[in-house]
């Protein structure tokens, strides 16, 4: 676009772009965020976004190897050392908080594969003004414990679930668990987690013959049915150009079951776009279209990561980290600490250039990442 068509608007954005971010600016900005974060609860970015929540993933490790994740072979396990401790991690969330987030999610890999991961959640729980601490896990381990997570505080789950048939729940994770795992979602919901989140990764020609019953899901049972945009990230995805389906197709494929009307969302509620179909009654699903490609909610990201090997990673899609497990390890002190976090937080790009790059690239292992 020629400038000189830019509307007052946008011009008023290129001039506040080009004057906030001089390294004397960011130089202030780290001052006054260090010095009023703690004071005023909260932490903002350069692009005045509010960062709020915090993924954590705990281990790389998963009992499943979904294609669109893991490598065939997973890979070495990182030795027991590389991942942070659960004493390093409740510090860390710790000062997180006192600085401003909010809310932790755990993931991993597969977070319920960690040892002793209910007495961790239980400290974890305890941390003063931290009430919302979520899990994301894969559901095979959910018969085993339901119980001990919802005692130690947990409320709020999500499930990846990408096919409702159990032969090709065996194609796409390579287990045979999808009997273990639905009954899983179905004792959460019997015990009254909520809300539970059923997360899909829409992939043509793999599990798009199932968008559907995905959506009558969301009429039958109280759950919140996620359509996730298939995302070029893994080093062994099968990612590719045919494989992507949008979530306005998506979104078209399933209006056979009927009109979708938009719900209001908590600006905690992240990127999902959430609808419910209209005459749902109260109480029964929703439907939620995650679309980080077609719709990018970059504007509107509140999140700041901390992989599995104890790095701080400001956005998923951009592979700058800085190396939060060195300076625990050297002794750092707690106010390192929330430095590391206010420059990372000062490092988040206004917006993933995914699309913008030469060809696409693989990201890391989700896994490591925490999705
Ligand atoms: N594209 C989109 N979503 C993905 N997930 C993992 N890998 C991808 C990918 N390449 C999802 C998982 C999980 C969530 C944390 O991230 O299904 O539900
Ligand atoms: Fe495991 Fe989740 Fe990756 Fe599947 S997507 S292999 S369940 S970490």
């Amino acid at each position: 676009m020629p400038l000189s068509s830019l509307g007052s608007e946008n011009w008023y954005s290129v001039i506040e772009y080009m004057t906030k971010i001089t390294p004397e600016f960011e130089q202030t900005q780290q001052e006054k965020l260090l010095k009023e974060s703690p004071a005023n609860g909260q932490l903002v970015d350069l692009f005045s976004r509010s960062i709020s929540y915090l993924r954590v993933s705990l281990t790389d490790q998963c009992n499943l190897r979904c294609i669109y994740c893991t490598p065939k072979e997973m890979g070495e396990k990182l030795p027991c050392g590389e991942l942070l401790s659960y004493e390093e991690l409740l510090r860390v969330i710790g000062l997180a908080v006192e600085l401003g987030i909010r809310k932790v999610r755990l993931t991993g890999g597969e977070p319920l594969v960690r040892k002793n991961i209910v007495s961790f959640i239980r400290r974890l729980a305890a941390i003063p003004g931290l009430h919302d601490i979520r899990l994301t896990t894969n559901g095979v381990m959910l018969t085993k414990y339901a119980e001990d997570l919802y005692s130690a505080g947990i409320r709020k789950l999500n499930i990846s679930l990408d096919t409702l048939k159990r032969e090709k729940f065996i194609r796409i994770t390579g287990a045979d668990l999808f009997d273990q795992v639905w009954e899983g979602i179905k004792l959460v919901q019997r015990m009254g987690f909520s809300p539970v989140k059923l997360n899909m990764v829409a992939m043509r020609g793999i599990n798009d013959d199932e968008l559907v019953d995905f959506a009558r899901l969301s009429l039958t049972h109280s759950l919140q049915v996620r359509f996730i945009e298939f995302m070029p990230i893994g080093d062994g995805t099968i990612w590719g150009e045919e494989r992507y389906i949008s979530a306005d197709e998506i979104r078209e494929r399933i209006s056979v079951v009927g009109e979708l009307t938009a719900m209001e969302t908590a600006c905690m509620d992240g990127p999902a776009r959430i609808y419910r179909f209209k005459g749902t009654e109260q109480g029964r699903g929703s439907i939620g279209f995650i679309s980080p490609i077609s719709h990018k909610f970059c504007d509107r990201c509140n999140r700041l990561r901390l992989t599995s090997e104890g790095r701080l990673r400001s956005c998923l899609l951009s592979d700058k980290e800085t190396d939060l497990k060195r300076i625990l390890r050297v002794g750092g002190s707690d106010d390192d600490i929330k430095n590391a976090l206010v420059q990372t937080i000062l490092d988040k790009p206004k917006s993933h250039t995914l699309f913008e790059q030469e060809g696409f690239n693989c990201h890391g292992r989700m896994s490591r990442i925490g999705g």
